[in-house]
């Protein structure tokens, strides 16, 4: 990339995030950031206060996952050998790397959608380097690295989620040079965040904004009040989103295989079609939806 068209970007990026920002500054320290926003994790300036903290969120969300997460999910983390302290995504990286091929990658929190979609089409995941603090044990709007290793890092050990992942990065990058990024980051948050899956053991979550929830683990699967409708590649694209409450509505795959199968076509012709649309409401459901049952 060149360096000017990289400094213009970067100036862009700032400026959208310190607009999303409530505070008005970036969290991360992006000051050592290369072109790719990569940085070195500094694992050994881990506090032992942090690392302490990271266990408490470890074991409670460990404790939540049993009959709650997907059986892809729990078989992965128990290898990850992640309970006792924040990891080195090296080694990480290396059992993932043997597995599926992918490999983590340090970046000092959000980085600029061609950049995260870069990433992922080359098989690397960004995985935020710091932790959050201790009054934000239950609830963080920005990812930490609580919410991307434990949410997101398991089931880059299951080979069609890998697929599947590298695939959503290369559709990222064709999606900014047709207008369809809306489109493409709702298929993202309502599956890869917040996903459900109907498993041969009942309604399970595989979504790692899900998961590395102590509250909406189990909201998600026996609430009342949020509506779950079978996946559809289109009606998810159509449908906004709250990123700072539980989700109105939650889409069910059946398997990984669905996922990957109904996101490989071309989706050109859904993005000019669906380019002049508002978007549904997160909590619609339209005529002949069916709100499927919880289990319990
Ligand atoms: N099939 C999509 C396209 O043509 C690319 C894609 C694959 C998007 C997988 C998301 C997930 O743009
Ligand atoms: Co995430």
């Amino acid at each position: 990339m060149e360096t000017a068209a990289y400094t213009v970007d970067r100036e862009e990026f700032f400026r959208t995030l310190v607009e999303k920002s409530d505070s008005g500054a970036l969290r991360g320290d992006y000051s050592k950031a290369d072109a790719q926003y990569v940085v070195e994790q500094e694992w050994h300036a881990y506090t032992p206060e942090q690392h302490a903290l990271w266990r408490r969120l470890y074991e409670r969300q460990a404790r939540l996952v049993p009959g709650r997460a997907c059986q892809e999910f729990i078989t992965s983390l128990a290898t990850l050998d992640a309970a006792d302290g924040i990891p080195q995504f090296e080694r990480t990286s290396d059992a993932l790397e043997k597995a599926t091929g992918w490999r983590l990658v340090a970046v000092p929190g959000l980085v600029p959608d061609h950049t995260f979609f870069e990433h992922l089409a080359a098989r690397r995941f960004p995985v935020t380097v710091w932790l959050r603090e201790p009054h934000e044990f239950d609830y963080i709007v920005e990812p930490d690295v609580f919410h991307d290793f434990f949410g997101h890092v398991p089931l880059l050990f299951n080979p069609i989620v890998a697929d599947h992942l590298q695939q959503y990065g290369l559709g990222g990058l064709k999606a900014l040079k047709l207008g369809g990024l809306k489109n493409l980051a709702r298929l993202y948050w309502y599956t890869i965040e917040f996903g459900l899956i109907q498993s041969p053991q009942g309604l399970r979550a595989y979504g790692a904004g899900i998961l590395s929830s102590g509250g909406e683990i189990e909201y998600c699967l026996t609430s009342q009040n949020p509506r779950r409708i079978a996946f559809d590649a289109e009606r998810v694209m159509r449908t906004l989103y709250k990123i700072d409450s539980y989700q109105e509505t939650y889409f069910v795959i059946r398997d990984f295989q669905q996922l990957f199968d109904e996101t490989a076509p071309d989706f050109t012709p859904l993005y000019s079609r669906l380019s002049h649309e508002e978007g549904l409401p997160a909590n619609t459901l339209l005529p002949g939806e069916v709100n499927i049952a919880t289990d319990q």
